[in-house]
């Protein structure tokens, strides 16, 4: 990872011909683990130059990333219609290709829905996918979905197989993924970085990986190109006033934009105070970018930080559990006009940061539970509480 570089004048705004539609191919620089050995995460960090992409990105943004499928699920959905791979088939807007290119590259050849269901039902003709597919089946539906993938779908309802024509049909485009930007433009002129979780497990007998998360770390090496665009977040966003105090609550790879906050603050000569709550499950493999918060704190850049390693002992410890302990000096730092910031898991740590941010002021301000929420929603209203959860 290169050094922080020196306060610099803001990119200017450049304009491009890339984006959505026509995604830069942007060069690996670099790629690794921030996992130590034994860890049962695997968290990537990823470098790519942006040179010649004209691209300008803020930190809170996301970078999207096009990925492509690993041969081994394409060999798989291929076997599954009892194809070969070599048929030629149209890709609408692109033209024809073979069978095995298509699904690597064009179709989003996992994730089972309703209209995939759908699609494979009218392929298959089968009655029992019918009925799974009728109104009042819906518990089913999901029950059935949950766990499997596509090729699952194909060889349950369509045990003989289908032709290359009505595979293709039952597939979406692959879209694209977004990650939270893990780096500043000040500090890393031309590069973007991210931190990425790569999803593994196993379901109903066979290894599953996730598309883009395991396409990063499994395909892609120092020298390759990955299809990227910019999706701006006028949502996350460090304070315009570079005085005001920042709170960032970032467990696992929620901890992403707050690595380019503090490089941001730190390139810019920031006057205002930072903290960041970090979690993961363990301290000796998991604490994520360890070095670089303990320079940014010896630096001054990061006031404080707090961490949460859930898996170090018998009970669970949680981001949440040190803001409480820390409840005094935290809601005193809301209070000097901190902006509050959350990203990472949606499902449960977002919400349980959001009920232990209201324990704190209820409790801190000795004011009843309805005034705490009103205190945070309109912190939310002004901007001042922000969050970047998926
Ligand atoms: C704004 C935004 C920012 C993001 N930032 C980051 C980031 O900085 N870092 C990061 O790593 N991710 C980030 N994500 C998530 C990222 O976009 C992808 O969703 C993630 O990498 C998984 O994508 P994938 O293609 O690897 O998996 P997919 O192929 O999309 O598969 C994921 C799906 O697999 C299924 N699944 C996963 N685990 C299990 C399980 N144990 N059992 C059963 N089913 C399961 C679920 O249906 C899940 O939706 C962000 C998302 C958003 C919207
Ligand atoms: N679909 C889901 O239910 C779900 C849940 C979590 C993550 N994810 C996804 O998994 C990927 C990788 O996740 P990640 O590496 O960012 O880490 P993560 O799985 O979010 O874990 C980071 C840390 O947060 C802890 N944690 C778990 N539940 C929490 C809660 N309710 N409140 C606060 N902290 C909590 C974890 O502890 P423990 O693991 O020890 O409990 C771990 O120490 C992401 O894409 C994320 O969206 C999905």
């Amino acid at each position: 990872m290169a050094p922080v570089a020196a306060a610099v004048a803001p990119a200017p705004v450049l304009t491009s011909e890339y984006g959505k539609k026509n995604p830069f191919p942007a060069e690996t620089i670099d790629t690794l683990i921030l996992n130590g050995e034994g860890s049962s995460k695997e968290t990537l960090h990823l470098e790519f130059s942006l040179t010649g992409s004209g691209f300008s990105y803020e930190p809170g943004d996301a970078l999207a990333v096009l990925p492509v499928n690993a041969p081994d699920v394409v060999k798989a959905v291929i076997q599954a219609a009892k194809l070969s791979g070599g048929e030629e088939i149209e890709v609408k807007n692109v033209g024809k290709k073979l069978l095995a290119d298509a699904l690597r590259e064009d179709y989003d050849i996992t994730a089972l829905s309703r209209a995939v269901l759908t699609k494979l039902a009218e392929a298959s003709s089968s009655a029992d996918l019918q009925k799974l597919l009728a109104e009042d089946a819906k518990e089913k539906l999901k029950e059935y979905n949950y766990g499997r993938e596509i090729v699952d779908a194909i060889s349950d309802f369509a045990p003989n197989g289908i032709s290359a024509d009505a595979l293709v049909s039952i597939f979406r485009k692959l879209p694209p993924r977004l990650y939270s930007i893990a780096s500043s433009p000040l500090a890393h002129p031309d590069e973007v970085h991210l931190t990425v979780a790569a999803v593994r497990y196993e379901s109903h007998g066979r290894q599953r990986k996730g598309v883009c998360s395991t396409y990063l770390a499994d395909l892609v090496k120092a020298g390759d190109t990955v299809p990227m665009f910019i999706q701006p977040n006028k949502n996350f966003r460090l304070p315009a006033d570079d005085a005001t105090p920042i709170i960032m609550v970032g467990p696992g790879t929620g901890v992403a934009p707050f690595r380019a906050f503090v490089e941001h603050r730190a390139a810019t000569e920031a006057k205002g105070k930072s903290w960041l709550f970090f979690g993961d499950q363990h301290y000796t493999y998991d604490f994520l970018y360890q070095l670089e918060w303990q320079d940014q704190l010896k630096s001054g850049n990061l006031t404080r930080l707090d961490v949460a390693f859930s898996r170090d002992q018998p009970e669970k410890v949680y981001v949440q559990d040190r803001m409480i302990q820390q409840a005094k000096e935290l809601y005193q730092w809301l209070q000097e006009g901190a902006h509050f910031y959350v990203c990472g898991d949606a499902n449960r740590m977002a919400s349980d940061v959001h009920q232990a941010l209201i324990s704190i002021v209820e409790n801190q301000a000795g004011i009843s539970r309805e005034a705490a929420e009103s205190y945070v929603e309109d912190l939310k209203k002004s901007k001042r509480y922000q969050r970047d959860v998926y």
